[in-house]
């Protein structure tokens, strides 16, 4: 080989690598592209807005889809997913009332497991999380009631999912 080829090999090396680089890490989870899990989340929404008859409130505060694009979204939807995994969808109770609950519960285990370690803590805005418990917590006074508070957060289920969708993209690094 002479040197020629040897330089060109090296420039072509030297770009790969920098491509390689350069390109934001990959966050997507496979649930968010999936029309099944898509299914059944509307399913699960559709059941608990019929027993909701509170049709002013809303809990998960509402997103622009201009923020939703520009990627500093995500890790805040991540921890609200969190919470309703830790605190809504937490008991089996839930998987009888809700129909699909038992297949929607792991698919959003996994975007959380998938999303979560990307996301520092320090870069999330605690304040919108902290927004939609606030609600979950003053519902649940004013209906006297936990378990309809919960049933209303589960119909929003629908606006999480998208709003992970939407904000969580292939390219997304925060
Ligand atoms: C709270 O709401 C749930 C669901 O609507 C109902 O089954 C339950 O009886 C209610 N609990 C009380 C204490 O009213």
């Amino acid at each position: 080989m002479n040197c020629a080829v040897l330089a060109v090999l090296a420039v072509l090396c030297c770009c790969c690598a920098l491509r390689t680089d350069a390109r934001p890490a990959r966050l997507r989870s496979r649930p968010l592209d999936n029309s099944e899990t898509w299914n059944n989340v509307m399913v699960i929404a559709k059941h608990a807005q019929a027993q909701d008859r509170d049709h002013e409130t809303r809990l998960i505060p509402v997103i622009s889809s201009d923020k939703l694009k520009d990627g500093d979204v995500c890790c805040v939807n991540v921890k609200i997913l969190d919470y309703y995994l830790r605190h809504i969808l937490d008991s089996q109770a839930r998987e009888h009332h809700y129909p699909r609950m038992h297949l929607v519960k792991p698919d959003l285990v996994r975007v959380a497991r998938d999303l979560e370690p990307h996301c520092n803590s320090k870069q999330v805005d605690l304040e919108h999380v902290q927004t939609f418990t606030q609600n979950l917590k003053r519902a649940g006074e004013m209906y006297k009631n936990n378990t309809k508070a919960q049933n209303k957060a589960i119909g929003e289920i629908d606006i999480l999912f998208h709003y992970l969708y939407e904000s969580c993209s292939a390219t997304s690094t925060s």
